[in-house]
């Protein structure tokens, strides 16, 4: 199995290009679904899950081609096309290995008046449970059907009435399942407490471009209203704030000046009014965002929230900057439990992290130490790399199939900015 080596204590510096973002490529490829006309899609990261969900929909009869962007260039195209439906379930095997698969759900009952996903069972970072898509679902007129596991969405008479969904708690997957099966409704539908997330934005956009129509764009009230069909479209994929921001931390603790090319400073406030209040400067430029850093760190008290609060996929790469801050930091994890599985791998290289609850407390120390460590999701394994880039000595982070799921290409990007990391195929 690979694992990365590096050898941590250089300072970063240089030019580096963010990718588009994975999750918005995993909400942008289902729509998909919901026209016969092809869908085209621009700066596709190059990732395992982009790739898993491509053979999801193929395997539900919408033909894929990705045309061909050099191995040595960022940001592929994709055309998908159903000319017709082949299959109506997403099964247990894809949906336990790629959680965002459920996000064909919504498009599938939409198109085909019926669709069948498995349950997702236990998560790594928690139990993450759809009882929201469901509800939410259901609130537009669909019949549900639990067995074996499975749950059976029907829209009686082949196409959902509409209706007004009022989410308790913001989830962004839930969102995204109601906006997608909402644009082809008979009625209007009605989004309360939507998520607000980016790549909600990202989502609406590409809709409305298949000729959705949708109000309150970026507000918790969205509006749909159905029409008969959508149409084709071409769309790219919003940039990575959250490669963006886990880059921002890498300089933040080894110190030194990148500029992230593409970052777009309005959809990272959370993270950047983190990243400064840290000591790390952060310049909005042009095409991009220029971050620069000593080293030296302040700590910080952040709470993660639904956007535009401090987001839970930026929680554990702030955790491994702060481990090296001057005082300690505290770090409350409010949207999923067990969130906290690189504390115990941050600690094996010397950072001081008690957890009680959701709260975590990081008493910043003067080093870390390299060591083979190994995480269990996509953002504890980055901040293992984090802590790795500044740690004394060789960092092995082991389990780098997670990586590989959000980060197109992460140590080519950081050794072309002067990182000492390598991949170890042997491993
Ligand atoms: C998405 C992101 C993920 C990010 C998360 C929160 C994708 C592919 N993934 O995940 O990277 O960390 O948003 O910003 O875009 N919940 C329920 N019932 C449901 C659905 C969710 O109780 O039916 C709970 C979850 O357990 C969690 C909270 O709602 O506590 C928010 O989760 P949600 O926003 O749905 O996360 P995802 O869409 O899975």
């Amino acid at each position: 199995m690979d694992r990365i080596i590096i050898r941590g204590g250089r300072p970063l510096e240089g030019r580096l290009p963010i990718s588009g973002a994975k999750n918005s490529a995993l909400t942008l490829l289902p729509c998909a679904l919901l026209t016969d006309e092809p869908l085209t899609i621009r700066n596709l990261p190059r990732l395992a899950d982009v790739d898993s969900f491509g053979h999801l929909l193929n395997q539900l009869g919408v033909s894929t081609t990705i045309e061909g962007t050099k191995p040595e260039e960022f940001g592929r195209v994709m055309t998908m096309r159903a000319t017709s439906l082949t299959a109506t379930m997403a099964p247990y095997d894809i949906v336990r290995k790629m959680r965002a698969s459920i996000l064909v759900l919504g498009p599938i009952l939409a198109r085909a008046g019926e669709a069948t996903v498995s349950l997702p069972g236990g998560c790594a970072i928690g139990n993450r449970p759809i009882d929201l898509h469901l509800k939410a679902l259901e609130a537009m007129g669909a019949r549900l059907e639990m067995s074996a596991g499975y749950v059976r969405a029907i829209a009686p008479g082949g196409r959902l009435p509409g209706g007004t969904v009022k989410f308790p708690i913001v989830s962004v997957g839930a969102t995204e399942n109601a906006l997608m099966a909402a644009a082809t409704a008979r009625g209007r539908t009605v989004i309360e407490n939507a998520a607000r997330e980016p790549e909600i934005v990202d989502l609406c956009r590409c809709l409305q471009r298949m000729g959705a129509k949708i109000d309150g764009v970026g507000t918790s009230t969205l509006t749909i209203d159905g029409v008969k069909e959508l149409h084709g479209a071409t769309y790219a994929v919003m940039p990575d704030r959250i490669e963006a921001g886990s880059y921002a931390c890498a300089v933040g603790i080894t110190g030194g000046r990148l500029e992230l090319e593409g970052a777009r400073a309005d959809e990272m406030q959370a993270t950047i009014a983190g990243l400064r209040e840290a000591g790390v400067e952060v310049e909005e430029r042009e095409n991009g965002l220029l971050v620069s850093a000593t080293g030296e760190l302040k700590p910080l008290t952040l709470s993660t929230d639904p956007y535009p609060g401090f987001a839970t996929d930026m929680q554990a790469q702030f955790m491994a900057m702060l481990t090296r801050a001057h005082g300690s930091s505290v770090l409350t994890e409010t949207i999923f439990e067990n969130r906290y599985m690189h504390v115990p791998e941050l600690s094996r290289m010397g950072a001081d992290i008690q957890v009680k609850g959701r709260t975590a407390v990081v008493h910043g120390v003067e080093q870390l130490n390299g060591a083979p460590v190994m995480a269990t999701d996509l953002r504890a394994s980055m901040s293992l790399i984090i802590a790795g880039l500044a740690a004394k000595g060789e960092t092995q982070v082991n389990r780098v199939y997670h990586l590989d799921r959000g980060y197109e290409r992460l140590e080519e990007k950081l050794s072309a900015v002067g990182a000492d990391i390598e991949r170890d195929s042997d491993g």
